[in-house]
């Protein structure tokens, strides 16, 4: 029977390396055509912002990734917290994105926010940080359970990662309109089909509790930690 696999991996690996390249690209084209005109979603989503960055509870001089930044709606927020003395590396796909963030950072002089232009599922980073935020950027990636583990690897023991996500509204007659909903998604922001945000998270980390919701539970945020060393 044609599987459509290739016979050297009757894993299926090459189908998924294709589906993972294929979401990745369609990923950088939908976030590059947003990236100028962002200004209603980042005004729209503020305060769950607001309360996830409280969730990291930061402290100054601490050392913060942040993955799918987008152009930066974070970055003031966090930096408020970190002092001139922390640090915060972003990583984005989008080059519209990238460039949108770079220039948020530049007239301000924030010195100690860099921006990374690459796919942060499989990003390195050479030393641990203490903190990790992600806002309204897992769904979108191209494997949301590699992209969690990324995460973890980059943080220090006892590190938090904060995810602000979408998701289908989880009970209620208001879920009529999750078909409609998961469409619009898709097609507005390149969810990936076989992502689950909440999963992954349970999954990869040692702690983690949804502690916010919104929007009839179709936002929440979560709050993960990585164990601290025995
Ligand atoms: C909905 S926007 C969120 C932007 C911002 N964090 C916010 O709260 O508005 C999703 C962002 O994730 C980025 N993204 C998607 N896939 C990515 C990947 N594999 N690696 C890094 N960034 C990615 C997109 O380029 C986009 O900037």
């Amino acid at each position: 029977m044609e599987t459509g696999r290739n016979p050297d991996r009757p894993d299926g690996s090459r189908d998924s390396d294709d589906r993972y390249r294929a979401h990745l690209e369609r990923s950088r084209a939908v976030w590059d055509r947003w990236s100028d005109y962002y200004g209603l979603s980042e005004r729209d989503f503020e305060p769950a912002r607001e309360a996830a960055i409280d969730h990291l509870r930061l402290e100054p001089g601490d050392r913060v990734l942040e993955i799918g930044p987008g152009p930066g709606v974070n970055f003031e927020r966090v930096r408020n917290e970190i002092g001139a003395g922390g640090e915060l590396v972003a990583v984005d796909y989008s080059p519209g994105m990238v460039a949108n963030a770079r220039d948020r950072i530049e007239p301000r002089g924030w010195e100690n926010i860099e921006v990374r232009l690459a796919d942060a599922t499989t990003a390195d980073f050479d030393e641990p940080f203490d903190a990790a935020l992600a806002t309204l950027s897992l769904s979108c990636m191209p494997d949301i359970r590699r992209a969690t583990e990324t995460v973890y690897r980059s943080l220090a023991p006892g590190g938090r990662f904060v995810v602000l996500a979408l998701r289908t509204i989880p009970s209620g007659p208001a879920r009529i309109l999750n078909p409609l909903l998961w469409r619009f998604f898709r097609w507005y922001a390149n969810w990936n089909p076989d992502g689950d945000v909440a999963g992954s998270l349970a999954a990869v980390f040692d702690e983690c509790e949804i502690v916010d919701t919104y929007l009839a539970g179709s936002a929440y945020t979560a709050v993960c930690t990585k164990r601290d060393a025995a």
